[in-house]
């Protein structure tokens, strides 16, 4: 497939540059020595070429991935958001590991982009099924990066295509071969932010009414006061590298009601991990000397201008929100 740099924006024939962006994150974050906040994701560097960096030389990571790890780690924005990719890769696959160890037979991963899992956990999904369902021209742009990097599909894997905005899960699903009937866990990471809240309603009363008991998900999202500060402030340097790339974030799931919504949509909260929150930095941005790695906040205002920065700042300290979070939600028993 033949994208062009120019006219690229996310939709028919032309990639979610934002997977392109998390996959790139992930491969910097893989190159930490310190184990104990090293992004797991060892495989991202083989799947992210230079034609793809290509597509997103807005973003700093760009051009970080290509240099000396400690000076790239040296641009606020990159380590920020490489510390929120690895809290967000290693909370779900600590639960999809546990959700594979209590019985889950299908794993499956909606808008999936460059994520590398079937293909690093390889033991631990032979005897399973997983889905990789996505938009098709990320699948595309993914399937030949596979066969260039020499990564072998693994014959667990099966995908297939979706847009969220018109397709229904169910249907696609059950063309691909899925079982309602086996216990399922679900990844939906890094997308439901990207759609209206009558797809992301549709998507999970789809996966709440058509899987099995014991089944569950893990999604992250955004509070309604995330997108509400991006709406009012345009000049946030998020917008260079979602709006502007046609992939702005639309949603937030209502402040405060958050178990509310997804008890809604037949889903009950287990856990919802404040990605900013100090639990989250415990967890997971602890060095193996204990000292702290860092914030998983990307950028912020410091190169803002005075007024941008100070109605920022009103926001965070009147607004209660969650901001940006992980949850980790079970399938309700019908
Ligand atoms: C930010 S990327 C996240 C990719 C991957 N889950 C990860 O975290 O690395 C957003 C993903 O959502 C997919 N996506 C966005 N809107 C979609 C839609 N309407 N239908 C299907 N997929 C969509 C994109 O193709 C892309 O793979």
């Amino acid at each position: 497939m033949c994208v062009n740099r120019s006219t690229v924006g996310f939709g028919p024939g032309q990639p979610s540059r934002t997977s392109i962006v998390v996959a790139a994150l992930r491969a910097f974050g893989a190159r930490e020595p310190d184990a104990s906040v090293r992004n797991p994701d060892w495989l991202a560097e083989r799947l992210i070429s230079s034609g793809e960096l290509q597509l997103i030389t807005e973003h700093p990571i760009s051009q970080a991935v290509r240099e000396d790890y400690q000076k790239g780690r040296q641009n606020r924005e990159v380590a920020g958001m490489s510390n929120l990719m690895l809290v967000r890769t290693r909370f779900i696959e600590e639960h999809m590991q546990r959700a594979l160890e209590q019985g889950a037979t299908q794993v499956v991963i909606l808008g999936a982009g460059f994520d590398t899992r079937a293909y690093r956990f390889v033991e631990l999904l032979k005897d399973k099924t997983v889905f990789e369902v996505d938009y098709r021209s990320t699948q595309e742009i993914k399937k030949r990066r596979l066969a260039e990097a020499s990564i072998a599909i693994p014959p667990f894997v099966h995908f297939a295509e979706i847009d969220f905005k018109k397709d229904a899960l169910a249907d696609v699903l059950s063309n691909a071969g899925y079982k309602a009937s086996e216990r399922t866990f679900f990844i939906w990471e890094g997308v439901s932010m990207y759609l209206s809240e009558s797809a992301v309603r549709e998507t999970l009363r789809a996966i709440s009414s058509y899987s099995a008991p014991g089944s569950s998900i893990v999604m992250d999202f955004a509070g309604q006061a995330m997108i509400e500060m991006l709406q009012k402030l345009p000049e946030l340097s998020q917008h260079n590298y979602t709006t502007h790339w046609g992939e702005p974030w639309i949603f937030g799931v209502p402040d405060g009601r958050e178990r509310e919504f997804f008890h809604e949509c037949g889903l009950e909260v287990r856990e919802i991990l404040t990605v900013f929150g100090r639990e989250a930095t415990r967890r997971y941005l602890t060095r193996s000397d204990g000292k702290r790695f860092g914030t998983p906040r990307g950028g912020g205002p410091r190169d803002a201008k005075l007024s941008t920065i100070a109605r920022m700042m009103w926001m965070l300290v009147t607004r209660r929100s969650k901001w940006y979070a992980l949850a980790k939600l079970d399938v309700a028993a019908q």
